[in-house]
């Protein structure tokens, strides 16, 4: 569906282009254990610590997808007045990420802990608020953004419902007349109307109309297409594939992954490849298969939740 020669023309635009993340931000931690025994305590494991690592998630995790691919990459979301926030702050610059974040002294940088033993999760710990940002914190980010969307090529909304996405900022994104690409919360669909385009996965999808499961996926996007008024879907299938909707044509493209290790942060891969791609001058199939392609390597590395523009251009075949 895409041609080496034309993936090399359009990736060698990604450098030269820069892009605005918009959204919830995320500490993801990872406590790396192992189980000798049962707690005295209560019939739970005891888990012994022996490593901890940090990353940038949700939101954080697309800017982090947009910079390993060479882009100038902004981020603007909300942290607390907290470590935490402190922490996620210094992982955005080491990953030449520009932070445009509001402190919030009311709400707790948002974290997800997970205790690992045995090769498996054992536990997830969440420290957040879902709470909708008031009006001063959400006034402060519009503040923000205003301050660098002239020199930017492309908006991605990584909306994970934690409260940063309001109808307020919406109508300003809109109003910016940028690309606006937007990574969906269901219960937020109504704020998206009159965007470029939206990559779902295939229940967000179908959460964002209430539709019956029996309706074919096909139907399902066309629907979507009509309620917020827009001519581009991408719709991603997990283990088959994607869907993109353009116009009138609908064009399925199959999984590219021959090894799979790891599934998360898939579709921030995904959406971060398709909006640098058509910026970069590929047509929507062109941008959706290199996401295709971008998507099928990281699920297939351990450890890896984003690509460079290099190896990008050495997977497509
Ligand atoms: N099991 C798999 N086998 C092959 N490719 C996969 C698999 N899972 C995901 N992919 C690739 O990743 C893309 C995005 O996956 P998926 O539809 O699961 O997104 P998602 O649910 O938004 O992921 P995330 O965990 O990041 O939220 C797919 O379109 C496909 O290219
Ligand atoms: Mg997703």
């Amino acid at each position: 569906m895409i041609s080496r020669k034309r993936a090399e023309e359009i990736i060698k635009g990604f450098k030269n282009k820069s892009v605005l993340v918009v959204g919830d931000l995320i500490l993801d931690r990872y406590l790396w254990g192992e189980v000798e025994r049962i707690s005295p305590e209560a019939p739970v494991p005891v888990v012994e610590v022996k490593k901890e690592t940090v990353n940038p998630g949700g939101a954080s995790n697309v800017a982090w997808n947009i910079s390993t691919l060479g882009a100038r990459t902004y981020m603007a979301g909300v942290i607390g007045t907290d470590r935490n926030g402190e922490i996620l702050e210094d992982l955005l610059k080491e990953r030449k990420i520009f932070p445009l974040n509001v402190k919030d002294s009311k709400r707790p940088t948002t974290e997800k802990t997970r205790i690992i033993a045995v090769s498996q999760q054992l536990l997830r710990i969440d420290r957040e608020s879902k709470e909708r940002l008031s009006e001063e914190i959400s006034d402060k980010l519009i503040k923000q953004i205003k301050k660098v969307i002239d020199s930017i090529d492309a908006v991605i909304v990584s909306d994970y419902g934690k409260g940063v996405i309001t109808p307020k900022l919406m109508e300003f994104l809109r109003s910016c007349n940028k690309p606006l690409f937007i990574d969906p919360k269901p219960s937020n669909f109504s704020l998206y109307t009159g965007i470029t385009t939206m990559t779902p996965n295939r229940k967000e999808a179908y959460e964002c109309i209430k539709a019956d499961r029996e309706i074919p996926v096909e139907q399902v996007g066309k629907m979507i297409m009509e309620e917020l008024d827009i001519n581009t879907l991408l719709i991603t299938l997990g283990s088959e594939g994607m869907m993109l909707f353009n116009n009138n044509k609908t064009v399925k493209i199959p999984a590219k992954a021959r090894k799979v290790y790891d599934v998360t942060g898939a579709g921030d891969t995904v959406i971060s490849v398709l909006a640098l791609a058509k910026i970069s001058g590929a047509s929507w199939e062109e941008a959706a298969s290199l996401a295709n392609y971008a998507a099928g390597y990281v699920v297939g590395e351990i450890g890896t939740a984003a690509v460079d523009a290099r190896t990008l251009l050495e997977i497509v075949q």
